[in-house]
Order: C-alpha cells, then structure tokens, then sequence
C-alpha cells in the first residue's frame, strides 16, 4: 500500500508503505486542472499532469451499462449538453433524503454519455470535450502521474449487483491500479464504500471525505482512531482544520494522513490574500501531507517564495 507520491517516487517504482510517505507533499488535481478547462476533461485531466499533478481526481459515477465515468455530479445537465439532445429523458429521483431532477447518468449507455458535449458549457473553445472513463484517465495517467478516484453516491447505486464496490475492486484489478505504472488511492464520503473496500481486500490506500455536517464526530479525539480501522488518511474540508487545527495532531497520533479539500482561486478563504497563500499555510503551517486544488500550477512545493 503506497502514500508516496508517484512523482517522488517514479512512476513504476514498488510500493512503499504509508509510514514512508516522506516530506514530499501530495498535489491532487481536483477534477483535472478544473480552474482552466472544462472538469473530468481530457484537456483539464492533460493540463494537471503538465502542471505537474501527483494524482488526477476522477469523481466516479455510473452509466446504465455498467461503465465507470468520471463526473462529479450524479446528473448529467450542469456540465454537458444533455438537456437539448435527450430533453424527454429528465427523471425524478429521492438522493441523500431530498427529491433531485435531472438527467442522471445511470439512465444513459456509455454511447451516449460519450455523444454529449462536456465542454462548451466552460468556454466555446471546449466544444466537443468528452467524457472520460475511468479507463481513459488512467491511460492518460500512466507512468506519469497517480489517479485517485472518488466513489461518489452510494445510494444511487445501491441495487447493484454485483455491488457498486464490488465493481470497483474488479475494474481497479483490471487497470491494475496501484501497481506498477500507476499509483493509485481511493477516496469517499461513505465510510460504508471505505470498509466494503477493505473487507474485498483491495490493497488500495483509502481516505475518507467528510465536511461540516459529519464534523463534529471525526474531530474528537478519538475521531481518526475509529477512522484508522478502516482508512489511511483524511479528506476535511479546508474550513474543519482552520477551525479545529488540534485534528492535526489526533490524525497523526492515530497514523492518518491529511488532504484537505478543495483550494482554488476566486475562493480564497478571508485572512489568505490569494490561494497560493493559502495552500502554503495549509501545507507548512498546518503541515498536512497534500491537498486538493483546482488550480495545480499554483501549488506551492517550497514553504516561502515562488511556487
Ligand atoms: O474529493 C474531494 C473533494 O473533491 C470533495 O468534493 O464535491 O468536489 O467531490 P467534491
Ligand atoms: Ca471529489
């Protein structure tokens, strides 16, 4: 199970162990280079690993075939042209208690997920992106960069069977995620998706997500020990560690590392005068291990002057 980056390391090179991480910190590309080109694109998936990604971010949903798809949202319309090319085929579904409308994924083969356009809704001179499988990201990631993909809503997929981790694990098998080439991660909010992971025995380091809501219970101090039993490192939303630095020092104390979601630009946080500040407050105050941006090439490696 390997926590080194994969541009420390070489891509290629055998696995470590969590404990050898080293100083090295870990830049996760959120959604691709996603503050210049449309998210989970090829072109924003190329532009993070020019910049300089340790891992892409590939959010993980579902199409009705059965085929991973790198989107973040479980619906199709924000970021695709979905609407105008399939506008009868909008369903009505109950997620996370409340009632969401849209056009979800999971209702469209991969065929014609990959017919819509992913990049005009950016800028027009995106027309035509697409949407990448898992699969492609991980070509595209070979033996240059990691992946750390994002099993996200559970609930969607719930009568899946073969269950919606059990397809994960085999789909990480046959891409041979974290072995040779292409260091590998998994990320959810579900601690749910995390110990089903563990307990199919996938060998994959796994963080587990949480924001605001779920706060209060992981930021006790015996919060990250229960976490250990079933991941290796943590994702808070930036603001939980600003507001509970001490989470710093339980997540150590209980051998979790710390990615902290999601920095970007134009969403700086009051007190940072602009994001790199911010990441670098982040990553040599705080002293977490990495952490998730949308803007790569503004990630600070040195603790004081230019990136
Ligand atoms: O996965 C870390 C971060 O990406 C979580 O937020 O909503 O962008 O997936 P989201
Ligand atoms: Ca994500």
């Amino acid at each position: 199970m390997s926590w080194l980056p994969p541009t420390a390391l070489g891509c290629g090179e055998p696995a470590g162990h969590l404990e050898a991480a080293g100083s090295r910190k870990i830049l996760v590309a959120h959604r691709g280079a996603s503050a210049y080109a449309p998210e989970h694109t090829a072109e924003a998936y190329e532009l993070a690993i020019r910049q300089g990604a340790d891992y892409i971010e590939p959010d993980l949903q579902m199409t009705r075939d059965g085929a991973f798809i790198c989107l973040h949202d479980p619906t199709l319309d924000r970021t695709t042209d979905v609407e105008t090319r399939f506008p009868e085929r909008r369903t009505t579904r109950s997620l996370d208690g409340e009632t969401v409308e849209g056009w979800f994924a999971v209702d469209f083969t991969l065929e014609e997920v990959k017919s819509l356009d992913a990049g005009s809704w950016f800028g027009p001179q995106f027309a035509g992106s697409r949407i990448q499988t898992l699969e492609e990201a991980v070509q595209r990631a070979r033996g240059r960069c990691g992946v750390f993909p994002e099993l996200k809503n559970p609930e969607l997929y719930a009568g899946l069977v073969p269950s919606l981790v059990a397809r994960f694990h085999a789909e990480a098998l046959r891409l041979e995620l974290g072995s040779e080439g292409v260091s590998a991660m998994v990320q959810s909010f579900s601690r749910a998706v995390l110990e089903q992971l563990r307990d199919a025995g996938s060998t994959l380091p796994r963080v587990l997500l949480f924001g605001a809501k779920e706060a209060g219970r992981w930021v006790r101090p015996e919060g990250p020990a229960e976490i250990r039993e079933f991941a290796q490192g943590i994702g808070p939303a930036r603001e939980i560690l600003l507001d509970h630095p001490e989470l710093m020092a339980h997540a150590r104390r209980a051998g979790l590392r710390v990615l902290p979601y999601t920095f970007r630009g134009g969403r700086v946080l009051e007190d940072f005068g602009d994001v790199q500040a911010e990441m670098r407050y982040f990553l040599y105050e705080l002293g977490v291990d990495g952490l998730f941006t949308d803007n790569p090439d503004l990630f600070p490696r040195n603790p004081e002057g230019s990136p």
